[in-house]
């Protein structure tokens, strides 16, 4: 039983034999992951080109679990008994070419993985998939969480698929109708609280020291065993010749977390000769770990009250920070902190290349530029975006954006800040509203074509 997965503390060590509901160290009170004692042998089952010919032999199977995109790598993951499996055939994203913004941005290799092209249209799917059926197997009949809307689409989906109740905490006002409207079609019991992401993870685990309900939030090791199989799937997809980087948002850190966890698995493994390095972006206002990193070399995280127009990283204290920082220094990667003005042209440079993404995904690409300024990713380099969430979850900033009313003050002159308005500009193609005449269009179509 290779596979056969333990618990252990990240801070202390510890192995406890199970987890309780707020999954926690009961010595230290830090996060539990998963390990896997079993991978130090050197069975035949866990030979690298074994694995790759079994995972890929799958893709033409018929069997649900062998479609799934996560199930598919279940040889590392835990073991979940297959009868409690919820799947809805996540995972199998693509992995596309950004040309225009390659070029943009001084490198020749810049490929997206885009995440947002799961079945909840975002990258939580490969989590939750598996979290909710470890809920399912522990006989839950209440799952819940907090979230920025996302984390909550995404399980809102699966409970429904798992026939479980499930209990929604969002911050009031903070997130996009988008994702409301997902976890209201998918019938959840949907709170909106007056308060933002953090308040709601703190009456969250109060509130499951009091009831059975199961935690889905990536707290719970199994999401990030499952948001695993990105990086995997990634590293398939490149015909397991890694990139020099790959570049994340930074939240609540779960994702950048797992794709770390999986990039050394593989790494051990021998599935990949050489680590790519993990770099982290977060949006200037919403910047907990840059400062951690930055001002306090990784030794204390200071939450801060986060604000910024990408809700879904409207984070001030991100439970998995330690967990990131762990596979940022052993991945050799970089923090970036990057502006709501920057993360709008990056969002509408993704938009033009034909792909388009949430405005917090679009904060790696707006990292990457910067990475490139400082000279940390070089020309030659390639890179991969983890794209988290699709274009459609947060139409309202696109829209806001393509009208100019994003934001309301003019840069000053001279300022770094004028250059990204004059970009922003460029970008913006606002709906032209004309009467319903031949002669109308044709002079719309003339002046575009003139100013093109
Ligand atoms: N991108 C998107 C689209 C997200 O929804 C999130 C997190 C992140 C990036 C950051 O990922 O938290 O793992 O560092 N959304 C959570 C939610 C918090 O509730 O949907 P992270």
């Amino acid at each position: 039983m290779e596979n056969t997965a333990k618990l252990r503390c990240i801070a202390c060590g510890a192995t406890p034999d199970s987890a309780g509901q707020d999954f926690r160290c009961t010595s230290c009170g830090d996060l539990l992951e998963f390990f896997f004692p079993g991978w130090n042998s050197s069975s035949l089952a866990l030979d690298p080109a074994v694995l790759k010919a079994l995972w890929i032999g799958r893709r033409t199977s018929r069997d649900a679990l062998d479609q799934s995109g996560v199930w598919r790598f279940r040889e590392l993951l835990p073991h979940i008994p297959e009868e409690h499996a919820i799947t809805l055939c996540e995972g199998n994203t693509p992995l596309y070419r950004l040309p225009r913004c390659a070029r943009a941005v001084g490198i020749e290799n810049l490929l997206a993985k885009h995440q947002g092209m799961n079945p909840t249209a975002s990258f939580k799917d490969t989590g939750m998939t598996f979290a909710a059926s470890s809920a399912h197997w522990g006989k839950f009949s209440w799952v819940a969480c907090a979230s920025t809307g996302n984390t909550s689409a995404s399980m809102a989906a699966y409970a429904a698929r798992g026939s479980m109740h499930c209990l929604v905490l969002i911050p009031e006002g903070k997130i996009s109708w988008g994702k409301l409207s997902q976890s209201l079609d998918y019938g959840a019991l949907t709170c909106q609280l007056r308060t933002d992401f953090d308040g709601c993870v703190r009456i969250l685990n109060e509130l499951v020291r009091q009831k059975p309900v199961c935690l889905l939030n990536s707290v719970n090791p199994y999401r990030i065993e499952g948001q695993k199989t990105a990086a995997i799937e990634l590293m398939e997809q490149l015909a397991w010749e890694p990139p020099d980087h790959i570049i994340v948002p930074g939240g609540n850190l779960g994702n950048s977390s797992a794709i770390g966890k999986a990039l050394l698995e593989m790494r051990d493994l021998k599935l990949i000769s050489r680590l790519p390095k993990l770099s982290i972006i977060q949006a200037q206002g919403a910047n907990p770990f840059y400062r951690s990193v930055r001002e306090f070399g990784g030794k204390k995280l200071e939450p801060i009250t986060a604000d910024t127009l990408a809700t879904a990283i409207r984070i001030g204290n991100p439970a998995s920070w330690k967990k990131a920082l762990r596979v940022l220094q052993a991945t050799s990667g970089e923090v970036e902190q990057v502006t709501e003005l920057e993360i709008a042209v990056a969002k509408a440079e993704i938009g033009a290349d034909g792909i388009g993404c949430e405005p917090a995904s679009a904060v790696t690409l707006a990292g990457l530029k910067k990475l490139r300024r400082s000279g940390f990713v070089k020309a030659g380099e390639s890179v991969v975006l983890i794209l988290t969430g699709h274009q459609l979850k947060d139409p309202d900033f696109t829209i806001k954006f393509h009208r100019g009313e994003l934001f309301a003050d003019t840069p000053v002159a001279g300022t770094p800040e004028e250059t990204e308005a004059a970009q922003a500009k460029y970008l913006q193609r606002a709906p032209v509203v004309l009467d319903a005449d031949l002669g109308s269009v044709i002079a719309a179509l003339d002046a575009a074509e003139r100013n093109s």
